[in-house]
């Protein structure tokens, strides 16, 4: 049986943390705005709302793959844009899962980020579950063939990339997750063993509107604390994970008077929050 959080605060959840309790953490873009990284769906500031690059009918498009094979230009100018680099510093969120794998504490990080800050705060690999994909590695999608990830960026930056694709067999892109895509075969590999033995899942700056990533949330019977800007992922729609995994719909439910009081909502920048949290359990991010 799940510990419930003895109070549905930052201090409830305090205790969880400061008892031990084991988490998986879920991220997304909201985690990493704090490094000055925008995210896609704030109004006025979010990447949808802001991208310039031409050709594009809207701005999703950038991430689906019909359109990419059509016109791959936009996804290359936005690649730039996007492609990590050693100036990229981790946020107080990714410190915390950080610290959460020194305690011992960590089952998984599943993330949507494809900033690769996780890796960057220095939590171990096998601990990170990259949910859509980053730019370590590269594809043709014309061969299904691994390509050099490092010469397709020199390509993007050097305005190169036609040749590139001639000598790699056809298109290519980094492994980026596009929307018409599948999940890598690593965020189905230990999803059922990782949240049924979660003590606390910790949702982190996401807007929960891209299954099934989304759908993580109704995944077991642990406490559930959002930290987020926005109060999301309480209307979940009914997605059918496949069968071995059940059926699931619902999402939180942060009311007085919900059934099971686990779900704790903690409003607000999600790097505050976490140094309130961090405080409160008596620990100290580096
Ligand atoms: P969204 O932009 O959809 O949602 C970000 C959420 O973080 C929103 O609810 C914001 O209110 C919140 N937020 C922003 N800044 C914050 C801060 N400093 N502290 C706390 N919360 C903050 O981003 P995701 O949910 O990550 O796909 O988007 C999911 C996927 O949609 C992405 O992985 C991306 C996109 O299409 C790919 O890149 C393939």
């Amino acid at each position: 049986q799940a510990t419930l959080p003895p109070t549905r605060d930052v201090d409830g959840v305090a205790t969880l943390l400061k008892d031990g309790a084991r988490c998986v953490v879920m991220l997304g873009a909201g985690a990493s705005v704090a490094a000055g990284l925008p995210d896609f769906r704030t109004p006025g500031t979010g990447l949808y709302d802001t991208l310039e690059i031409s050709g594009l009918p809207y701005p999703e498009a950038v991430f689906e793959l019909d359109f990419f094979r059509t016109n791959p230009q936009p996804f290359y100018e936005l690649a730039k844009a996007l492609w990590p680099t050693d100036d990229s510093r981790p946020t107080k969120a990714h410190k915390l899962v950080k610290l959460l794998a020194d305690k011992n504490q960590l089952i998984r990080c599943y993330t949507q980020n494809i900033d690769s800050l996780e890796r960057a705060a220095g939590v171990p690999a096998e601990f990170v579950v990259a949910a859509h994909g980053n730019f370590d590695s590269a594809t043709c999608i014309a061969t299904g063939e691994k390509v050099d990830a490092e010469a397709l960026r020199r390509a993007i930056y050097e305005g190169t990339t036609d040749a590139f694709n001639a000598q790699n067999g056809g298109l290519c892109k980094a492994d980026i997750v596009f929307f018409g895509e599948a999940l890598p075969d690593r965020f189905w590999a230990s999803l059922r063993e990782d949240f049924d033995e979660a003590e606390l899942l910790l949702v982190i700056g996401t807007s929960l509107e891209v299954h099934p990533f989304a759908s993580l949330i109704d995944l077991g019977t642990m406490p559930r604390v959002l930290i987020n800007r926005d109060r999301v992922g309480e209307h979940q729609p009914d997605v059918a994970f496949p069968p071995s995994m059940g059926k699931l719909s619902g999402g939180f439910d942060f009311n007085e008077t919900a059934p099971v009081p686990r779900d704790v909502f903690l409003q607000g920048d999600a790097d505050a929050i976490v140094v309130d949290l961090v405080e409160r359990a008596g620990w100290a991010l580096d």
